[in-house]
Protein backbone atom coordinates (compact mmCIF):
# COMPACT_ATOMS: atom_id res chain seq x y z
CA UNK A 1 0.00 0.00 0.00
CA UNK A 2 1.50 3.74 -0.84
CA UNK A 3 -0.75 5.53 1.67
CA UNK A 4 -1.07 5.06 5.40
CA UNK A 5 -4.74 3.86 6.25
CA UNK A 6 -6.55 6.64 8.23
CA UNK A 7 -9.68 5.17 10.10
CA UNK A 8 -12.36 7.03 8.73
CA UNK A 9 -16.57 6.63 9.12
CA UNK A 10 -17.29 4.19 6.97
CA UNK A 11 -20.41 3.69 4.72
CA UNK A 12 -22.30 0.60 4.92
CA UNK A 13 -24.99 -1.19 2.95
CA UNK A 14 -26.54 -4.05 3.70
CA UNK A 15 -27.48 -6.80 1.25
CA UNK A 16 -30.88 -8.00 2.01
CA UNK A 17 -31.34 -11.64 2.10
CA UNK A 18 -32.85 -12.82 5.43
CA UNK A 19 -30.63 -15.06 7.50
CA UNK A 20 -27.93 -14.82 4.39
CA UNK A 21 -27.93 -10.95 4.74
CA UNK A 22 -24.82 -9.17 5.46
CA UNK A 23 -23.00 -5.57 5.37
CA UNK A 24 -20.88 -4.17 2.90
CA UNK A 25 -18.31 -1.71 4.52
CA UNK A 26 -17.02 0.72 2.32
CA UNK A 27 -14.25 3.92 3.18
CA UNK A 28 -10.97 4.63 3.11
CA UNK A 29 -8.70 3.31 5.83
CA UNK A 30 -11.80 0.37 6.65
CA UNK A 31 -9.33 -2.57 6.54
CA UNK A 32 -8.16 -1.50 9.95
CA UNK A 33 -11.76 -2.65 10.77
CA UNK A 34 -11.47 -6.24 9.54
CA UNK A 35 -10.30 -7.86 12.75
CA UNK A 36 -12.86 -6.40 14.65
CA UNK A 37 -15.63 -6.91 12.52
CA UNK A 38 -15.01 -10.80 12.07
CA UNK A 39 -14.47 -11.11 15.84
CA UNK A 40 -17.95 -9.61 15.93
CA UNK A 41 -19.43 -12.02 13.18
CA UNK A 42 -17.82 -15.06 14.08
CA UNK A 43 -16.08 -15.04 17.64
CA UNK A 44 -13.04 -17.66 17.59
CA UNK A 45 -12.99 -18.36 13.81
CA UNK A 46 -9.77 -19.03 11.71
CA UNK A 47 -9.46 -17.35 8.45
CA UNK A 48 -7.31 -18.16 5.81
CA UNK A 49 -6.61 -15.87 3.33
CA UNK A 50 -6.67 -16.22 -0.80
CA UNK A 51 -5.29 -13.84 -3.03
CA UNK A 52 -2.84 -13.10 -6.06
CA UNK A 53 0.92 -12.43 -6.03
CA UNK A 54 0.28 -8.61 -7.28
CA UNK A 55 -2.02 -7.96 -4.89
CA UNK A 56 -0.23 -9.75 -1.45
CA UNK A 57 2.28 -7.66 -2.71
CA UNK A 58 0.45 -4.56 -2.19
CA UNK A 59 -2.44 -5.66 0.22
CA UNK A 60 -1.05 -8.97 2.55
CA UNK A 61 0.79 -7.64 5.01
CA UNK A 62 -1.84 -4.82 5.98
CA UNK A 63 -4.24 -7.26 5.58
CA UNK A 64 -2.78 -9.55 8.02
CA UNK A 65 -1.53 -6.35 10.20
CA UNK A 66 -5.61 -5.76 10.35
CA UNK A 67 -6.58 -9.36 11.48
CA UNK A 68 -4.85 -8.72 15.12
CA UNK A 69 -4.56 -11.74 17.14
CA UNK A 70 -6.96 -13.58 14.97
CA UNK A 71 -5.70 -17.30 14.06
CA UNK A 72 -4.87 -17.25 10.42
CA UNK A 73 -3.33 -20.43 8.50
CA UNK A 74 -1.05 -19.54 5.69
CA UNK A 75 -2.11 -17.62 2.68
CA UNK A 76 -3.15 -19.23 -0.37
CA UNK A 77 -1.21 -17.08 -3.07
CA UNK A 78 -2.23 -17.74 -7.07
CA UNK A 79 -0.66 -16.18 -10.17
CA UNK A 80 -2.44 -12.60 -10.95
CA UNK A 81 -4.79 -12.69 -13.81
CA UNK A 82 -7.79 -14.68 -15.42
CA UNK A 83 -6.10 -17.90 -15.83
CA UNK A 84 -6.17 -18.73 -12.49
CA UNK A 85 -10.49 -19.33 -12.65
CA UNK A 86 -9.44 -22.25 -13.88
CA UNK A 87 -9.51 -25.76 -12.75
CA UNK A 88 -6.04 -26.85 -11.56
CA UNK A 89 -5.77 -23.32 -9.76
CA UNK A 90 -9.10 -24.53 -7.93
CA UNK A 91 -7.88 -27.65 -7.14
CA UNK A 92 -4.66 -26.30 -5.66
CA UNK A 93 -7.07 -23.63 -3.44
CA UNK A 94 -9.24 -26.23 -2.04
CA UNK A 95 -6.29 -28.86 -1.47
CA UNK A 96 -4.45 -26.06 0.55
CA UNK A 97 -7.92 -24.69 3.22
CA UNK A 98 -8.38 -28.51 3.63
CA UNK A 99 -4.62 -28.77 4.41
CA UNK A 100 -4.65 -25.41 7.14
CA UNK A 101 -7.94 -27.61 8.42
CA UNK A 102 -10.09 -24.98 7.53
CA UNK A 103 -13.24 -26.09 9.01
CA UNK A 104 -17.14 -24.91 8.92
CA UNK A 105 -16.97 -22.01 11.46
CA UNK A 106 -13.82 -21.02 10.14
CA UNK A 107 -13.76 -18.04 7.14
CA UNK A 108 -12.25 -18.13 3.91
CA UNK A 109 -10.83 -14.54 3.20
CA UNK A 110 -11.25 -13.21 -0.48
CA UNK A 111 -8.48 -10.47 -1.03
CA UNK A 112 -8.09 -9.55 -4.45
CA UNK A 113 -10.11 -8.72 -7.68
CA UNK A 114 -12.93 -10.33 -9.46
CA UNK A 115 -10.45 -13.15 -10.27
CA UNK A 116 -9.15 -13.95 -6.69
CA UNK A 117 -13.61 -12.97 -5.48
CA UNK A 118 -14.91 -15.74 -7.74
CA UNK A 119 -12.41 -18.12 -7.64
CA UNK A 120 -12.09 -17.83 -3.17
CA UNK A 121 -15.74 -17.51 -3.03
CA UNK A 122 -16.10 -20.77 -5.41
CA UNK A 123 -13.86 -22.78 -2.89
CA UNK A 124 -15.63 -21.90 -0.36
CA UNK A 125 -18.94 -23.14 -1.77
CA UNK A 126 -17.99 -26.30 -1.80
CA UNK A 127 -14.72 -27.27 0.17
CA UNK A 128 -16.19 -29.26 3.51
CA UNK A 129 -19.92 -28.45 1.66
CA UNK A 130 -19.40 -24.78 1.88
CA UNK A 131 -17.62 -22.80 4.09
CA UNK A 132 -18.50 -18.51 5.01
CA UNK A 133 -16.25 -16.56 2.99
CA UNK A 134 -15.55 -12.87 3.69
CA UNK A 135 -14.57 -10.58 0.50
CA UNK A 136 -12.02 -7.83 0.97
CA UNK A 137 -12.29 -6.49 -3.24
CA UNK A 138 -9.24 -4.56 -4.23
CA UNK A 139 -10.23 -3.55 -7.62
CA UNK A 140 -12.65 -0.57 -8.44
CA UNK A 141 -14.49 -3.87 -10.49
CA UNK A 142 -14.68 -6.03 -7.58
CA UNK A 143 -15.67 -3.03 -4.90
CA UNK A 144 -18.90 -1.98 -7.45
CA UNK A 145 -19.41 -5.69 -8.41
CA UNK A 146 -18.15 -8.72 -8.41
CA UNK A 147 -17.51 -8.86 -4.15
CA UNK A 148 -21.26 -8.61 -3.82
CA UNK A 149 -24.35 -10.50 -5.12
CA UNK A 150 -22.97 -13.95 -4.38
CA UNK A 151 -21.82 -14.80 -7.84
CA UNK A 152 -18.73 -17.38 -7.66
CA UNK A 153 -17.28 -19.45 -10.39
CA UNK A 154 -14.45 -20.51 -12.35
CA UNK A 155 -13.80 -20.50 -16.43
CA UNK A 156 -14.69 -24.04 -18.38
CA UNK A 157 -12.42 -24.57 -21.67
CA UNK A 158 -16.20 -24.03 -23.28
CA UNK A 159 -16.12 -20.41 -21.99
CA UNK A 160 -15.65 -18.06 -19.00
CA UNK A 161 -17.71 -18.65 -15.48
CA UNK A 162 -19.62 -21.44 -16.34
CA UNK A 163 -18.58 -23.42 -13.83
CA UNK A 164 -19.85 -21.80 -10.61
CA UNK A 165 -22.42 -21.72 -7.80
CA UNK A 166 -24.52 -18.97 -5.91
CA UNK A 167 -22.47 -18.40 -2.26
CA UNK A 168 -22.93 -15.16 -0.96
CA UNK A 169 -20.38 -13.75 1.47
CA UNK A 170 -20.91 -13.11 5.09
CA UNK A 171 -19.57 -9.62 5.14
CA UNK A 172 -17.51 -7.54 2.61
CA UNK A 173 -14.77 -5.09 3.09
CA UNK A 174 -13.96 -2.41 0.17
CA UNK A 175 -11.53 -0.27 1.45
CA UNK A 176 -11.07 2.38 -1.25
CA UNK A 177 -7.63 2.92 -0.17
CA UNK A 178 -6.84 -0.23 -1.51
CA UNK A 179 -7.16 1.27 -5.27
CA UNK A 180 -4.07 3.55 -5.08
CA UNK A 181 -2.09 0.94 -6.31
CA UNK A 182 -4.30 -0.11 -9.31
CA UNK A 183 -3.39 0.75 -12.07
CA UNK A 184 -5.02 3.76 -14.29
CA UNK A 185 -6.37 1.52 -16.84
CA UNK A 186 -7.91 -0.92 -14.64
CA UNK A 187 -9.47 1.77 -12.24
CA UNK A 188 -11.11 3.02 -15.56
CA UNK A 189 -12.24 -0.34 -16.91
CA UNK A 190 -14.23 -0.61 -13.08
CA UNK A 191 -15.65 3.02 -13.86
CA UNK A 192 -17.54 1.53 -16.48
CA UNK A 193 -19.49 -0.62 -14.23
CA UNK A 194 -19.86 2.50 -12.29
CA UNK A 195 -21.51 4.81 -14.96
CA UNK A 196 -23.73 1.57 -15.68
CA UNK A 197 -25.69 1.84 -12.79
CA UNK A 198 -26.40 5.37 -13.48
CA UNK A 199 -27.45 4.32 -16.73
CA UNK A 200 -29.60 1.22 -15.59
CA UNK A 201 -31.76 3.25 -13.17
CA UNK A 202 -30.11 6.49 -11.65
CA UNK A 203 -30.06 9.25 -13.91
CA UNK A 204 -29.73 11.86 -11.16
CA UNK A 205 -26.38 9.09 -10.43
CA UNK A 206 -24.93 9.34 -13.75
CA UNK A 207 -25.70 13.59 -13.86
CA UNK A 208 -23.11 13.31 -10.95
CA UNK A 209 -20.99 11.40 -12.49
CA UNK A 210 -20.72 13.83 -15.37
CA UNK A 211 -19.54 16.37 -13.06
CA UNK A 212 -17.52 14.21 -10.22
CA UNK A 213 -15.90 11.47 -12.05
CA UNK A 214 -12.03 13.61 -12.10
CA UNK A 215 -12.82 13.54 -8.13
CA UNK A 216 -13.50 10.10 -7.65
CA UNK A 217 -10.18 8.74 -9.71
CA UNK A 218 -8.24 11.10 -7.64
CA UNK A 219 -9.41 9.31 -4.51
CA UNK A 220 -11.73 11.72 -2.59
CA UNK A 221 -15.40 10.82 -0.56
CA UNK A 222 -16.59 11.30 -4.09
CA UNK A 223 -14.93 7.62 -4.93
CA UNK A 224 -16.42 6.45 -1.79
CA UNK A 225 -20.28 8.10 -2.65
CA UNK A 226 -19.68 6.64 -6.09
CA UNK A 227 -19.26 3.26 -5.12
CA UNK A 228 -21.72 3.79 -2.18
CA UNK A 229 -24.56 3.98 -4.63
CA UNK A 230 -22.98 1.69 -7.24
CA UNK A 231 -23.27 -1.33 -4.10
CA UNK A 232 -26.52 0.49 -3.04
CA UNK A 233 -27.96 -0.36 -6.42
CA UNK A 234 -26.54 -3.81 -6.77
CA UNK A 235 -27.79 -4.74 -3.46
CA UNK A 236 -30.94 -3.66 -3.93
CA UNK A 237 -31.42 -5.73 -7.49
CA UNK A 238 -29.70 -8.80 -5.48
CA UNK A 239 -32.07 -8.74 -2.70
CA UNK A 240 -35.16 -8.95 -4.82
CA UNK A 241 -33.91 -11.61 -7.08
CA UNK A 242 -30.88 -13.23 -6.18
CA UNK A 243 -30.68 -15.89 -8.68
CA UNK A 244 -31.25 -13.59 -12.20
CA UNK A 245 -34.96 -14.90 -12.68
CA UNK A 246 -35.63 -11.71 -13.57
CA UNK A 247 -34.59 -7.91 -13.11
CA UNK A 248 -31.04 -8.67 -12.02
CA UNK A 249 -30.33 -8.91 -15.57
CA UNK A 250 -30.86 -5.61 -16.05
CA UNK A 251 -27.36 -5.96 -14.35
CA UNK A 252 -26.34 -6.93 -18.04
CA UNK A 253 -26.58 -3.38 -19.76
CA UNK A 254 -23.69 -3.52 -22.40
CA UNK A 255 -22.63 -7.28 -21.68
CA UNK A 256 -24.12 -8.56 -24.65
CA UNK A 257 -22.37 -7.07 -27.12
CA UNK A 258 -19.64 -6.48 -24.10
CA UNK A 259 -18.79 -10.36 -23.90
CA UNK A 260 -18.68 -10.81 -27.79
CA UNK A 261 -16.13 -7.65 -28.37
CA UNK A 262 -13.93 -9.41 -25.39
CA UNK A 263 -14.15 -12.99 -26.51
CA UNK A 264 -13.63 -11.89 -29.92
CA UNK A 265 -10.57 -9.69 -28.33
CA UNK A 266 -9.44 -13.26 -26.77
CA UNK A 267 -10.40 -12.41 -22.92
CA UNK A 268 -7.00 -10.87 -23.65
CA UNK A 269 -4.92 -6.85 -22.48
CA UNK A 270 -6.28 -6.01 -25.75
CA UNK A 271 -9.70 -5.30 -24.12
CA UNK A 272 -10.40 -5.63 -20.75
CA UNK A 273 -13.82 -6.45 -19.24
CA UNK A 274 -15.03 -2.83 -17.78
CA UNK A 275 -14.08 -1.42 -21.62
CA UNK A 276 -15.47 -3.74 -23.34
CA UNK A 277 -18.68 -3.25 -21.23
CA UNK A 278 -17.96 0.87 -22.10
CA UNK A 279 -18.16 -0.18 -25.99
CA UNK A 280 -21.67 -2.55 -25.05
CA UNK A 281 -23.14 0.79 -23.37
CA UNK A 282 -22.74 2.82 -26.20
CA UNK A 283 -23.70 -0.22 -28.47
CA UNK A 284 -26.91 -0.80 -26.54
CA UNK A 285 -28.12 2.84 -26.36
CA UNK A 286 -26.77 3.61 -30.00
CA UNK A 287 -28.98 0.27 -30.71
CA UNK A 288 -31.98 2.10 -28.48
CA UNK A 289 -32.02 4.76 -30.65
CA UNK A 290 -31.80 3.19 -33.93
CA UNK A 291 -35.08 1.24 -32.83
CA UNK A 292 -36.39 5.11 -32.08
CA UNK A 293 -36.93 3.48 -27.83
CA UNK A 294 -34.02 6.63 -26.79
CA UNK A 295 -33.36 9.92 -27.71
CA UNK A 296 -30.32 9.75 -29.87
CA UNK A 297 -29.30 12.74 -27.88
CA UNK A 298 -28.87 10.33 -24.66
CA UNK A 299 -26.79 8.16 -26.76
CA UNK A 300 -24.30 10.89 -27.49
CA UNK A 301 -24.25 12.07 -23.70
CA UNK A 302 -23.32 8.62 -22.83
CA UNK A 303 -20.54 8.06 -25.51
CA UNK A 304 -19.48 12.03 -24.15
CA UNK A 305 -19.02 10.60 -20.61
CA UNK A 306 -17.60 7.44 -21.54
CA UNK A 307 -14.45 8.93 -23.40
CA UNK A 308 -13.85 11.44 -21.45
CA UNK A 309 -13.04 9.07 -18.74
CA UNK A 310 -10.81 7.83 -21.44
CA UNK A 311 -12.52 4.69 -22.10
CA UNK A 312 -13.22 2.92 -25.53
CA UNK A 313 -16.63 3.96 -27.43
CA UNK A 314 -15.92 3.12 -30.90
CA UNK A 315 -14.97 -0.39 -32.20
CA UNK A 316 -12.21 1.00 -33.89
CA UNK A 317 -10.39 1.75 -30.81
CA UNK A 318 -10.36 -1.90 -29.97
CA UNK A 319 -5.87 -2.48 -30.38
CA UNK A 320 -5.65 -5.21 -33.20
CA UNK A 321 -8.73 -4.79 -34.90
CA UNK A 322 -12.24 -6.77 -34.49
CA UNK A 323 -13.62 -9.23 -36.57
CA UNK A 324 -16.17 -9.08 -39.39
CA UNK A 325 -20.03 -9.34 -38.25
CA UNK A 326 -20.60 -12.71 -38.74
CA UNK A 327 -18.22 -13.83 -35.99
CA UNK A 328 -19.71 -11.02 -33.82
CA UNK A 329 -23.02 -12.68 -34.26
CA UNK A 330 -22.18 -16.08 -33.33
CA UNK A 331 -20.65 -15.01 -30.41
CA UNK A 332 -23.34 -13.15 -29.68
CA UNK A 333 -25.85 -15.92 -30.03
CA UNK A 334 -23.16 -18.57 -28.18
CA UNK A 335 -23.64 -16.05 -25.19
CA UNK A 336 -27.43 -15.63 -25.23
CA UNK A 337 -29.30 -18.61 -26.77
CA UNK A 338 -31.45 -17.06 -30.09
CA UNK A 339 -35.17 -18.39 -30.21
CA UNK A 340 -36.79 -18.12 -33.62
CA UNK A 341 -34.33 -15.84 -34.17
CA UNK A 342 -34.56 -13.30 -31.97
CA UNK A 343 -32.42 -12.17 -28.74
CA UNK A 344 -32.84 -10.50 -25.47
CA UNK A 345 -30.96 -7.69 -24.76
CA UNK A 346 -30.78 -4.96 -21.93
CA UNK A 347 -31.85 -1.72 -24.12
CA UNK A 348 -32.87 1.99 -22.81
CA UNK A 349 -35.66 4.56 -22.83
CA UNK A 350 -32.78 6.70 -21.80
CA UNK A 351 -30.69 7.59 -19.51
CA UNK A 352 -31.45 5.35 -16.22
CA UNK A 353 -34.16 3.73 -18.02
CA UNK A 354 -33.00 0.36 -18.90
CA UNK A 355 -35.48 -2.33 -19.57
CA UNK A 356 -35.17 -6.34 -20.38
CA UNK A 357 -35.89 -6.71 -24.20
CA UNK A 358 -36.56 -10.63 -24.81
CA UNK A 359 -37.57 -9.80 -28.58
CA UNK A 360 -34.79 -8.02 -30.07
CA UNK A 361 -34.54 -9.63 -34.13
CA UNK A 362 -31.39 -11.14 -34.65
CA UNK A 363 -31.01 -9.46 -37.96
CA UNK A 364 -31.87 -6.06 -36.69
CA UNK A 365 -28.33 -6.45 -34.44
CA UNK A 366 -26.74 -7.67 -37.55
CA UNK A 367 -27.16 -4.46 -39.41
CA UNK A 368 -26.44 -2.28 -36.41
CA UNK A 369 -23.10 -4.35 -35.79
CA UNK A 370 -22.46 -3.76 -39.73
CA UNK A 371 -22.53 -0.35 -39.41
CA UNK A 372 -20.88 0.06 -36.27
CA UNK A 373 -18.03 -1.53 -37.51
CA UNK A 374 -17.22 0.93 -40.72
CA UNK A 375 -17.50 4.05 -38.01
CA UNK A 376 -14.43 5.72 -37.54
CA UNK A 377 -13.53 8.10 -34.38
N1 LIG B 1 -18.98 -12.54 -9.47
C1 LIG B 1 -19.46 -11.51 -10.14
O1 LIG B 1 -20.60 -11.08 -9.93
C2 LIG B 1 -18.59 -10.85 -11.15
C3 LIG B 1 -18.98 -9.62 -11.70
C4 LIG B 1 -18.12 -8.99 -12.59
C5 LIG B 1 -16.90 -9.58 -12.92
N2 LIG B 1 -16.57 -10.78 -12.37
C6 LIG B 1 -15.27 -11.42 -12.68
O2 LIG B 1 -14.25 -10.56 -12.20
C7 LIG B 1 -13.05 -10.79 -12.95
C8 LIG B 1 -12.43 -9.46 -13.27
O3 LIG B 1 -12.15 -8.78 -12.07
P1 LIG B 1 -11.05 -7.64 -11.98
O4 LIG B 1 -11.26 -6.67 -13.07
O5 LIG B 1 -11.05 -7.16 -10.58
O6 LIG B 1 -9.72 -8.43 -12.37
P2 LIG B 1 -8.51 -9.04 -11.54
O7 LIG B 1 -8.95 -9.66 -10.28
O8 LIG B 1 -7.73 -9.87 -12.48
O9 LIG B 1 -7.64 -7.74 -11.20
C9 LIG B 1 -7.07 -6.99 -12.26
C10 LIG B 1 -5.54 -6.84 -12.08
O10 LIG B 1 -5.29 -5.91 -11.04
C11 LIG B 1 -4.40 -6.47 -10.07
N3 LIG B 1 -4.77 -5.86 -8.79
C12 LIG B 1 -5.88 -6.13 -8.06
N4 LIG B 1 -5.94 -5.30 -7.01
C13 LIG B 1 -4.87 -4.47 -7.09
C14 LIG B 1 -4.40 -3.39 -6.29
N5 LIG B 1 -5.09 -2.96 -5.23
N6 LIG B 1 -3.27 -2.77 -6.67
C15 LIG B 1 -2.59 -3.17 -7.78
N7 LIG B 1 -2.98 -4.19 -8.57
C16 LIG B 1 -4.12 -4.82 -8.23
C17 LIG B 1 -4.62 -7.96 -10.16
O11 LIG B 1 -3.52 -8.67 -9.69
C18 LIG B 1 -4.84 -8.14 -11.66
O12 LIG B 1 -3.60 -8.20 -12.30
C19 LIG B 1 -13.46 -11.60 -14.17
O13 LIG B 1 -13.02 -12.92 -14.00
C20 LIG B 1 -14.99 -11.55 -14.15
O14 LIG B 1 -15.57 -12.72 -14.69
C21 LIG B 1 -17.38 -11.41 -11.50
ZN1 LIG C 1 -19.28 -6.56 -15.94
Amino acid sequence: MTAPLRAGEPIIVNVALGARSYDIVIGRGVLASLGERIKALRPGARVAIVSDETVARHCLSATQAALGGIASAAPVIVASGESSKSFPVFEQVCEALIEARIERGDLVLALGGGVVGDLAGFAAAVVRRGLDYVQVPTTLLAQVDSSVGGKTAIDSRHGKNLVGAFHQPVLVVADTALLDTLPAREFRAGYAEVAKYGLIGDAAFFAWLESSWREIFAGGPAREHAIAVSCRAKAQTVGRDERETGERALLNLGHTFGHAFEAAAGFSDRLLHGEAIALGMVCAFDFSARCKLAPAAEAERVKRHLAAVGLPTHLSQVAGGLPDTDRLMDLISQDKKVKRGRLTFILARGIGGAFIAPDVEAAEVRSFLEEKLTERC
